[in-house]
């Protein structure tokens, strides 16, 4: 007889998230192989826990029941009493989620859940060692002493935070020296024309009296003049996008508003524009003016690359929902997007126009990266571009 699994004092089960059995037993048993008690298998359990470079702690109602040497290291000791509350040293702004994570997992909506959170660490340093850590947080529905309980495995990734951070920080430094690059070569134009007007304009003066010529030449100084506010203006969105103000909302929406801005554009330009919004989308948190600004900045570029194009101008804009992600498209039948060229559009300050800035695709890009969705380009059926953004559907 020796197909029975075998014993241990803790008695903990994972059950399985579609059937909600019992499935797989972390803890063995208390029955034994060979009908006597087996003291192998809890010691191979207890060395493989106790040993794990992973913190494993159990709570069970809002309590810690049981927590392995590591998570004893990451976290150092708790407040006093037998089973302590694991929400004391998480970051305030974190608690919320992390009690909604072990709620979902209890409840069984979600049995495995995996979000990263802060906590510091009981001797409050904030520098060193003991400083405010980043914690992958890991749990599973489990049962414990024949009730429910959440087994939650933590990783320190401090390290692996503070590493994307540098990487995030060099991206910045990189963009803004292109950035820098783009507003000399922006500006020197508009600047030394600018400065030629000045002179005619004291020539003017010098001259006599032509209001007119005069007139005419601050008329040129104000156009120049605005052009490099506007280079600057792009700049600053660029280098400062302003923070997604996320809310619930149907994407469909700010298509429909882009469009509307731009309708008067299209029919001038001789463009037949086209959508299939599907009427079923769930919602997704996004920021209405952003989304906004991302398709008008879509559909303007789809619009200026069919621009010496005589017939067939058209765009088609799509929404569709599949699975956990919501993708928009914008396809023109325009010339299209060499492959060597599509590895450069997104690059800040890329432009193939004379007098753009190359700012639009990489902004966009920015803004959809700010709301956790990613962005790319492919050819349209129509053989033109077709650029498409998707944005997470909202839980
Ligand atoms: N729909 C499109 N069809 C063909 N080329 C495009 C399209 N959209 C963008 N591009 C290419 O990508 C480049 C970068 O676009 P963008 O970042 O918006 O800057 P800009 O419009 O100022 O040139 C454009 O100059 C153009 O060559
Ligand atoms: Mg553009």
């Amino acid at each position: 007889m020796a197909n029975k699994p075998c014993c241990t004092q803790y008695e903990m089960r994972i059950k399985e998230p579609e059937t909600g059995e019992e499935a797989r037993r972390i803890l063995p048993q208390n029955e034994c192989w060979n009908g006597k008690r087996c003291q192998k298998g809890e010691q191979h359990f207890r060395d493989l826990v106790e040993n794990s470079p992973t913190g494993i702690c159990i709570v069970q109602d809002g309590r810690v029941v049981y927590r392995n040497p590591e998570q004893q290291r990451i976290f150092g000791p708790l407040e006093e009493g037998p089973h302590p509350s694991i929400f004391d040293r998480i970051h305030p702004d974190d608690r919320e989620e992390l009690a909604l994570m072990i709620e979902s997992t209890l409840s069984g909506r979600a049995p495995h859940m995996g979000i990263t959170v802060r906590f510091t660490h009981v001797s409050g340093d904030t520098v060193g060692e003991m400083a405010m850590k980043w914690l992958h947080c890991r749990t599973n529905l489990i049962e414990n002493e024949g009730r429910p309980a959440v087994l939650i495995n933590m990783m320190d990734v401090t390290r692996t935070v503070e590493i994307e951070r540098l990487l995030k920080l060099k991206d910045r430094m990189i963009s803004l020296g292109h950035v820098a690059a783009g507003i000399a070569h922006e500006i020197r134009n508009p600047l030394s024309g600018i400065n030629i007007y000045l002179d005619a304009a004291r020539e003017v003066l010098e001259e006599g009296e032509d209001w007119q010529g005069l007139k005419d030449i601050l008329e040129k100084i104000q156009a120049a003049s605005s052009t490099i506010e506007s280079v600057i203006r792009r700049v600053m969105d660029f280098s400062k996008p302003s923070e997604p103000k996320l809310v619930r909302m149907n994407i469909n929406k700010p298509i429909e508003d882009a469009l509307g801005l731009s309708s008067a554009m299209l029919r001038k330009s001789g463009i037949e524009i086209s959508t299939e919004l599907a009427d079923d989308l769930p919602s997704c948190m996004a920021d209405h003016q952003l989304i906004e600004q991302v398709v008008l900045n879509l559909i303007t570029n789809a619009a200026e690359a069919m621009k010496d194009m005589k017939a067939g101008k058209r765009i088609v804009i799509r929404s569709s929902h599949h699975g956990d992600w919501i993708r928009v498209s914008i396809s023109d039948s325009g010339p299209g997007i060499s492959h060597d060229l599509a590895r450069k559009i997104f690059e800040p300050f890329f432009t193939t126009k004379e007098n753009s800035t190359g700012i639009g695709l990489s902004l966009c890009q920015r803004i959809i990266m700010d709301h956790k969705g990613s962005m790319g380009v492919a050819t349209s059926v129509m053989g033109g571009a077709d650029f498409a953004f998707t944005l997470p559907v909202s839980t």
